[in-house]
């Protein structure tokens, strides 16, 4: 018992963190290269104009992969690099530039026996299609539509494993909602609410695009996060209370969009809550039965990123309670509590809501990671941290839960959206002036880890 014996022991990064190249070979401007340019935005102005510049140093990134035992990479195309304008509809072109760059990464990472997952959104625009209105305009279904197409047709013959959009929850929420990540936008209910069916119409019809376009059989999920919420016992009365609690969705937008049901029901389910009908009826877009088809065309699995949840038991009035976390908890260098209960239960939740094999399609820690005087970096919390998620996940796997993957985050360190380069969250450490990278010792606790397939957690 454990982990499967063909499970999948993955890292993840995303286009604009990692790949850099921002105004290389024909690639077309995204909302984050704009919003880190207006000053203020990002921790000391910094941007992702060279990032790990894996554009130019992927085989020496695939390399490292296969040396730490990595058996998938999960990458995000930088969708203004394969189709600058967003979309051809305006007389935007393809750029064979750019899919010339993924197809040189995809086949390097099959060479060496690593297997590429592709996400296809993960929060870098094309700005085009922002100054048309992004997620707001109800093109996006098409344009996202064309966007997957393409990506089928170019790298379907050998990319069997996609995710249509990263954390909706985080690039609507924060970028369209709060105004904290790009473009920056504060939206009104109406406006919001709008957006958030747009991108679920999207999602379904790039899964569409994907299995008519894709020349063999492919898998297809999406890689939301939001709450968690796990027991403080293993009370039936604490657990009903942390589920209850994990699915109780908020009055307003802005914290409903963090409830998986919000986001994950339409998709996994066929139709939104109603406890979300109920809030936000005055809010909502037409919905129709045709959009609801769209939405929930099945997918094969059930991925998350997942990095921290909140503590709950039952009241003493029969209600979901937040249990208050004792003086100096522990935490990240970014400040995230470190919860790994919240993994084993957030999978089985999440089984037992929606019935599909789990993926984490993130999971990890920023440290405050340095090279030491004997050259290596030593992170100690990290391995510990992932020492003891990974325990809780095994602990799920083995009551039952259908977990398929495993992906930490993140490879590398990168360039951490509006904290710069401030946060580092890899397994490999990056020095950035020089680009070199230098496995820390996580790095190495982790691919020694893979070889036993977990049994020695
Ligand atoms: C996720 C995001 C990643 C990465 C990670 C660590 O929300 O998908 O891109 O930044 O958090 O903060």
């Amino acid at each position: 018992m454990g982990f499967k014996k063909d499970f999948i022991w993955g890292a993840a990064t995303a286009s604009y963190q990692v790949e850099g190249a921002a105004y290389k070979d024909g690639k077309g401007l995204n909302i984050w290269d704009v919003y880190c340019k207006q000053p203020g935005n990002v921790f000391e102005d910094q941007n992702g104009d060279v990032a790990c510049n894996q554009y130019e140093l992927y085989k020496e990134d695939v390399q490292l992969m296969k040396e730490l035992n990595i058996k998938a990479y999960r990458f995000s195309i930088n969708w203004a690099r394969i189709i600058p304008e967003g979309t051809t509809a305006f007389g935007g072109t393809v750029n064979e530039a750019g899919i010339d760059y993924y197809n040189r990464l995809i086949d390097e990472l099959i060479a060496n026996g690593i297997e590429p997952f592709i996400t296809l959104y993960h929060w870098d625009l094309p700005y085009e299609l922002q100054v048309k209105g992004g997620w707001l305009n109800d093109q996006i279904v098409d344009w996202f539509a064309e966007y997957a197409t393409l990506i089928a047709k170019r790298f379907g013959d050998r990319v069997k494993n996609y995710f249509t959009v990263n954390e909706p929850e985080v690039f609507l929420g924060l970028g369209y909602r709060e105004g904290t990540h790009a473009p920056g936008l504060k939206l009104g209910d109406r406006e919001f609410m709008r957006c958030v069916h747009n991108m679920l119409k999207a999602h379904g019809a790039a899964v569409r695009a994907l299995r008519a376009n894709c020349p063999q059989p492919v898998k297809i999920g999406m890689a939301p996060t939001g709450a968690f919420c796990y027991p403080e016992t293993e009370s039936p009365e604490d657990i009903a209370a942390a589920k209850e609690a994990m699915f109780a969705m908020d009055k307003n937008p802005t914290g409903a969009i963090w409830n998986f049901a919000l986001v994950c029901d339409p998709v996994m389910l066929g139709h939104y809550p109603d406890s979300a009908i109920e809030n936000f009826k005055d809010v909502m877009p037409e919905i129709t039965e045709e959009d609801m088809k769209l939405i929930s065309e099945p997918v094969d699995f059930f991925g998350f990123n997942l990095y921290n949840g909140v503590m709950t038991k039952m009241g003493k009035d029969g209600k979901p309670e937040r249990v208050k976390r004792y003086d100096g908890f522990p935490k990240t260098a970014i400040q995230w509590p470190v919860t790994p209960e919240a993994i084993r239960w957030a999978t089985r939740f999440l089984y037992e809501r929606y019935g599909k094999p789990i993926y984490i399609t993130e999971n990890g820690m920023s440290c405050h990671d340095w090279v030491a005087l004997d050259g290596k970096v030593h992170d100690p919390n990290r391995i510990d941290f992932y020492h003891r998620y990974l325990i809780e996940l095994k602990k799920s796997a083995e009551e039952g839960t259908d977990i398929e993957g495993y992906f930490a985050w993140s490879l590398m360190d990168n360039f951490e959206w509006t904290n710069g380069y401030h946060d580092r969250f890899g397994i490999i450490y990056v020095d950035y002036p020089t680009q070199k990278r230098i496995v820390k010792d996580s790095g190495y606790w982790y691919r020694d880890m893979i070889a036993e397939n977990g049994e020695n957690l």
